[in-house]
């Protein structure tokens, strides 16, 4: 091996032990830099007569060329391993499964109020909306409950700030209260009608909600669910109250054969007032009366604090549990599961 091909040979296997770009550019500098080999031998070249010139210039420039060939093959083999450290770094594994989006849904209880607005709804009321924060008026009073009357005691509650001492803000017991909220404005939008002695559009309205009293067992919640449901105009009777509610629970348990009880009962907003009571033919509750909510004539107590003569506007109303109603349609036996927030309970209704 003569000296050039010795002098590749090491520029080679220095080229291979440079495994950085600045390692590799110090090891070119060594043969093709100012003072490199290469250079060098090119300078001392001066010193020589033409024909050693040719051959040798000849011979050193091919051994130039081999050395920077070696150089850009090496240059690029740090490229791609570079480029192939970086790729691997930033790998994306498209085998992966993706990651599912958790699908939320309707609260059982929600979906029992979605669907008593969609039947009654389809029975011409409308539904309306309450404040959860009530008056002491609209709670009791106005409800022909005065202040020492002994019904009151069955609807303990949460007392707020705001109020008077005597007439105090409370979470509201029921959804009766809604009652005279709707039935005033009601009035008020009607009342040149009535003053012209005409005959104004009837009241019928549901009013679903949150209510709250001082009660926590199986079947009670500090917190629960009622709907409301009124219906007052010149000719409104008891047997319409009948047909209606008789009409709504078979529709939303479906179930025709579904046998209804009106068990007289009392309440101070209705006279006559009857409980609700319902009795399946078949399935596991067949045969049994539950009772489902309270109904009854509107006093003429309450028909007069809405603002309407009792000799003249009679009506009914009725008040229903409706997270009972949810329990019954679903078959769950303690109130308290609806309100724990389990998703294992409540992904069950989707
Ligand atoms: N508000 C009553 C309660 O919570 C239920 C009720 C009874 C509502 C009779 C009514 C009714 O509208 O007429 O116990």
């Amino acid at each position: 091996m003569n000296d050039l091909d010795a002098l590749v040979a090491s520029a080679n296997d220095l080229f291979a032990q440079s495994h950085t770009p600045a390692d590799l550019e110090n090891a070119k500098a060594q043969f093709l830099g100012k003072s490199g080999r290469i250079t060098e031998m090119m300078k001392g070249m001066a010193a020589l007569s033409v024909e050693e010139k040719k051959s040798k210039g000849a011979a050193i420039n091919l051994a130039k060329q081999a050395i920077e060939a070696a150089l850009n093959a090496r240059r690029q083999a740090l490229a791609d391993a570079e480029l192939q450290v970086q790729l691997k770094a930033e790998a994306l594994d498209v085998t992966l499964p993706g990651r599912a989006r958790a699908r939320g849904g309707m609260h059982p209880v929600s979906l029992t109020l979605e669907r008593i607005e969609a039947i009654f709804g389809s029975m011409g009321f409308e539904v309306a909306q309450g404040p959860e924060i009530e008056s002491d008026w609209f709670n009791f009073t106005a409800l022909n409950t005065p202040q020492d009357h002994p019904a009151r005691s069955m609807h303990d509650t949460f007392y707020v700030e705001g109020g008077s001492a005597d007439a105090p803000n409370l979470l509201r017991t029921h959804t009766s209260p809604m009652q005279i909220r709707h039935a005033v404005q009601h009035v008020k939008r009607y009342q040149a009608l009535l003053d012209a002695g005409q005959t104004m559009p009837e009241i019928r309205v549901i009013a679903p909600g949150r209510t709250y009293r001082v009660d926590s067992d199986a079947t009670h919640s500090p917190m629960f669910h009622q709907c409301e449901g009124l219906w007052v105009g010149e000719n409104v009777s008891f047997k319409d109250l009948k047909v209606v509610v008789t009409d709504f629970c078979r529709t939303f348990f479906e179930s025709d054969d579904l046998v209804l009880r009106f068990r007289p009962s009392f309440f101070p907003f209705t006279e006559p007032s009857a409980e609700i009571d319902i009795q399946f033919q078949t399935g596991s509750l067949a045969g049994r009366w539950l009772e489902v909510g309270g109904s009854g004539q509107v006093h003429p107590n309450v028909v007069r604090n809405m603002g309407l003569d009792p000799e003249r506007h009679i009506g009914f109303a009725f008040g229903m549990g409706t997270d009972r109603l949810t329990m019954l349609r679903y078959g769950v036996n303690d109130l308290r599961l609806f309100f724990d927030g389990d998703i294992r309970f409540l992904s069950q209704f989707q």
